[in-house]
């Protein structure tokens, strides 16, 4: 990835989310790409460690302990953020989300779920850009990319609070991408199927005991049942080369976007 024409500084990326999963592989990815990263997450040992695979590429790593929910929390670790980046930052990636409960009706959730999976998937992007952008939009230069989920492109019985977060996202992110495009800042979603990431290989896993059969009979059964075209889910490293693409020269005409990326079942 190239700075900007007017920063002769290395770029500099905020990833939250970056102590596991797609969020930590997109950073080490934007690392590898030349940027130093700035990793954002509640789990600081898990953070230390995406730190240190970035720091063996060559590039910084700064470890932000924050609950994205917590609006004093995300605020203290973005003064931290932009003391250690000189005040840049040019890539800003919104990874840290959960699932929240999976199969509760509308009329069974709890409102208590239904805020925890807003909070995290909605307003920890809000508290993010709505600091970052002013600063991108100083440099003249950004990309901001949100991670969505196809259950943000349609509905989906028993994943309302999910799918309600990652619709709002889109929202944001298009209004965000309307203010923001006249200072040479990008703003758009990237919208994963399934992503065989720890937490959902273990759920396959875990199915698979309970029922007596191998891992490859539940994930065979699962593309069948998604109607999957490519008949594989994501690896992180699919949703991570979207990313790629969005924040490298491919992505500066593209805004206000949703680019999916689920093998093929919203089609
Ligand atoms: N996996 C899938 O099948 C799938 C499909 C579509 C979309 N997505 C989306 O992709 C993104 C990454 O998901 P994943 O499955 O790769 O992740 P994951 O492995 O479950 O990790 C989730 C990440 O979010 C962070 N996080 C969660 N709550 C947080 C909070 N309150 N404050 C700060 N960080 C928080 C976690 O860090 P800490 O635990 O350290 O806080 C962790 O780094 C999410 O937005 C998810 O909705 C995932």
């Amino acid at each position: 990835m190239n700075a900007p024409a007017s920063e002769p500084l290395r770029p500099v990326a905020l990833v939250t989310g970056a102590s596991s999963g797609t969020g930590r592989d997109i950073a080490i990815a934007l690392a590898e790409d030349g940027c130093n990263v700035g990793l954002l997450g509640r789990r600081t040992a898990a953070l230390e460690a995406t730190a240190e695979r970035i720091r063996a590429l060559g590039r910084e790593a700064c470890v932000l302990t924050a609950d994205v929910c917590d609006e004093n929390s995300v605020s203290a670790v973005l003064e931290q953020f932009l003391v250690w980046s000189g005040g840049a930052v040019h890539v800003l990636v919104n990874a840290a989300g959960i699932p929240g409960p999976l199969g509760d009706n509308v009329g069974q959730l709890q409102l208590t779920d239904f805020d925890a999976v807003m909070a995290t998937n909605l307003r920890g992007p809000f508290l993010t850009m709505s600091r970052l952008l002013p600063v991108m939009c100083g440099q003249g230069y950004g990309r901001v990319v949100n991670i969505g989920g196809t259950h943000g492109m349609r509905g989906r019985a028993g994943r309302a609070s999910y799918a309600t977060s990652k619709w709002a996202l889109r929202g944001l992110t298009r209004s965000a991408a309307l203010e923001v495009g006249a200072h040479g800042v990008t703003a758009n979603v990237v919208a994963p199927g399934a992503i065989a990431v720890e937490r959902m290989r273990q759920r396959w896993a875990d199915q698979a005991v309970e029922e007596g059969v191998s891992e490859s009979v539940v994930l065979e059964r699962y593309v069948q049942a998604m109607g999957m075209a490519l008949q594989r889910p994501n690896e992180t490293a699919d949703v991570v080369a979207t990313v790629r693409f969005l924040v490298g020269e491919g992505g500066r005409n593209i805004t206000g976007q949703e680019i999916v990326v689920d093998g093929g079942v919203i089609v």
